[in-house]
């Protein structure tokens, strides 16, 4: 009987471990990518490519769920989808959080490495929740200029706008890094290239390092050093557009001061001037 029970015991355990290590069932709505490029930018901050499937479609600026094989119930976290529409290969720019449930296994995703990504797209960082304007800002803090790498990438952008000014507050230089190589990548880009000549402009300050434009964009928007700094009057919401995206705090101030200037906020089904979304690993 006791050598029973122990064998009984013995087969729990591996048939545990067995389910543990079970290769993940993919499940109808979940892509299986494979890893393509990965760029680390500091010991907290890097972004990754990943193929694209064939019947995958989104429009610039949505967001995706995605996640990593490797046990039964993987760990979902919406990224915004930081390359344009017509992309042949998808990117994501994230931060890595010490202990983050995914961030943690994520940051060291190798090339070749499978990545999962739900098949639905979703979000209002779209040109469709914006009704027709002049100036298109793109105000972001962190990693929150990645929806917006997106949105400069896709042509439709230059079509609607006059012209296209991104914003991107870091606490440190080296944090603005990625935006100066997209800068560089959109500016040189076989197909938006040059619809970007005179139209594509980049603004950035930091806040716990002294640079060129020291301070949160808030501020710079409230005591007019950033317009003064882009060589422009101030917001007109007859005819600017605006997309924010970052933390939490940065987005409730800055909704605050678009509203009190006149804005008012747009979602898929209700154009207007303005439209939110957090960046959302944090
Ligand atoms: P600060 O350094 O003054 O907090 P985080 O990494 O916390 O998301 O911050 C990214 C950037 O956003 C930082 O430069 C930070 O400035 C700025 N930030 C944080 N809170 C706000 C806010 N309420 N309004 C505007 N910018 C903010």
């Amino acid at each position: 009987m006791e050598n029973q029970g122990f064998a009984q015991t013995q087969q729990t355990v591996t048939l545990d471990a067995v389910v543990e290590q079970q290769a993940y069932t993919l499940p109808d709505n979940v892509f299986a990518e494979k890893v393509v490029s990965v760029e680390h930018f500091t010991d907290w901050l890097f972004r990754f490519r990943i193929t694209r499937p064939r019947s995958f479609r989104f429009r610039s600026g949505e967001f995706v769920m995605i996640g990593l094989p490797g046990s039964t119930k993987p760990v979902f976290r919406a990224y915004s989808i930081a390359s344009p529409a017509w992309d042949e290969e998808i990117e994501f720019y994230s931060i890595k959080v010490e202990g983050g449930p995914l961030t943690e296994h994520l940051q060291k995703i190798q090339p070749g490495d499978t990545v999962l990504m739900r098949k639905k797209s979703t979000g209002t960082l779209v040109l469709d929740a914006l009704s027709p304007g002049k100036r298109l800002f793109l105000l972001s803090t962190g990693t929150g200029i990645a929806p917006f790498a997106s949105i400069i990438r896709d042509p439709e952008t230059y079509e609607k706008f006059d012209s296209i000014i991104v914003t991107h507050t870091c606490r440190t230089a080296a944090e603005l890094q990625y935006g100066f190589d997209l800068m560089d990548r959109t500016q040189n880009d076989p197909l938006v290239g040059e619809l970007t000549t005179g139209k594509l402009f980049h603004f950035t300050s930091t806040t716990q390092e002294d640079s060129p434009n020291k301070g949160r964009i808030t501020q710079l928007i409230e005591d007019g050093s950033f317009f003064s700094a882009m060589g422009i009057d101030g917001f007109d919401p007859q005819s600017d557009r605006i997309m924010l995206c970052g933390s939490k705090a940065m987005l409730t101030d800055l909704k605050e001061i678009l509203d009190a200037r006149g804005f008012d906020e747009g979602a898929n089904n209700r154009p207007s001037s303005y439209v939110v979304e957090r960046a959302f690993v944090d």
